[in-house]
């Protein structure tokens, strides 16, 4: 696991959006799962932008969504299929056949959800899986006590979670009370994971997630078992680590790790 502290929310994207660019290069191919959430937008932004600087070309991007909600259609604007579409589909070249997302609406759930692990496996697995972070440490909609190998399946929202998405929605008694979401096994199969946290209110579930013991308790802190996690966080979320200025020293140690390892 590795821990990426930078100055500030902007600089948390931008970092996340030069990973993607790089893998990108190497793989023009490359599966992505995305998130939803406030946490993601920046970095969708940037995609965005070196998409129509034509450094990325999104033709041959395959996207998993990581969740939704359960009941709401893809034109819901609520739903995370419509937040996709609006905040990144729409903007660039990726083509439709290759946009994967979980149904608000599926006639058959487990069929569906067994369905979206097989077409994850056809494709060969998730190269790069967006991650935010909940307050209560739910990645995706695990919510704490979900199993560290759950596959894709059905969840119920915790009351914190409704409280927290409730101002998207008019009413809270309008936010779904239950999702689809990919599971904390279906994200650990995922080639390289970035988990992406900025704000004050992120401190102390990120020094659980990264710092505390792994459980089901904090979802999160199951990306401490996979070899390729990155938490990208700004200072602010970054705050309580408590290892905060030796991850701060390994990445001014990287550049001097490179010369060790750069071709004649
Ligand atoms: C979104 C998702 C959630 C969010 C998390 C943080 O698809 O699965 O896990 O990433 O709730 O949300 P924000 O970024 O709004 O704080």
């Amino acid at each position: 696991m590795e821990i990426i502290i930078k100055p500030d929310y902007d600089a948390v994207c931008a970092e996340a959006a030069t990973i993607i660019l790089r893998a990108w290069k190497k793989k023009n191919n490359l599966v992505l799962g995305l998130a939803t959430g406030k946490t993601p937008l920046g970095l969708y932004e940037k995609l965005i932008a070196i998409h129509k600087n034509g450094e990325i070309d999104f033709s041959t991007v395959i996207t998993f969504g990581l969740d939704e909600y359960l009941g709401l259609e893809e034109t819901n604007p609520q739903s995370f299929a419509f937040y996709l579409d609006r905040h990144l589909y729409r903007h660039i070249n990726i083509r439709p056949e290759n946009i994967h997302r979980l149904s608000g609406r599926p006639s058959d759930i487990d069929e569906h959800c067994r369905a979206y692990e097989r077409k994850i496996r056809s494709v060969g697995g998730i190269d790069i899986q967006i991650l935010g972070l909940g307050r209560n440490g739910h990645i995706g909609f695990n919510e704490p006590g979900s199993s560290l190998t759950s596959r894709t399946r059905l969840k119920s929202l915790t009351q914190e979670t409704v409280k927290a998405n409730a101002s998207l929605f008019e009413d809270e008694k309008d936010v779904p009370r239950f999702c689809l979401t990919m599971g904390i096994g279906t994200i650990l199969e995922s080639r390289l994971i970035l988990l992406l946290a900025s704000g004050e209110d992120k401190a102390d579930i990120v020094a659980r997630a990264a710092e505390g013991p792994v459980t089901a308790f904090v979802p999160a802190s199951a990306l401490q078992l996979h070899p390729q996690a990155k938490f990208i966080l700004d200072e602010e979320a970054a705050s309580r680590l408590a290892l905060k200025d030796y991850y701060r020293w390994t990445q001014e140690n990287k550049e001097r790790l490179s010369s060790f390892t750069r071709k004649e």
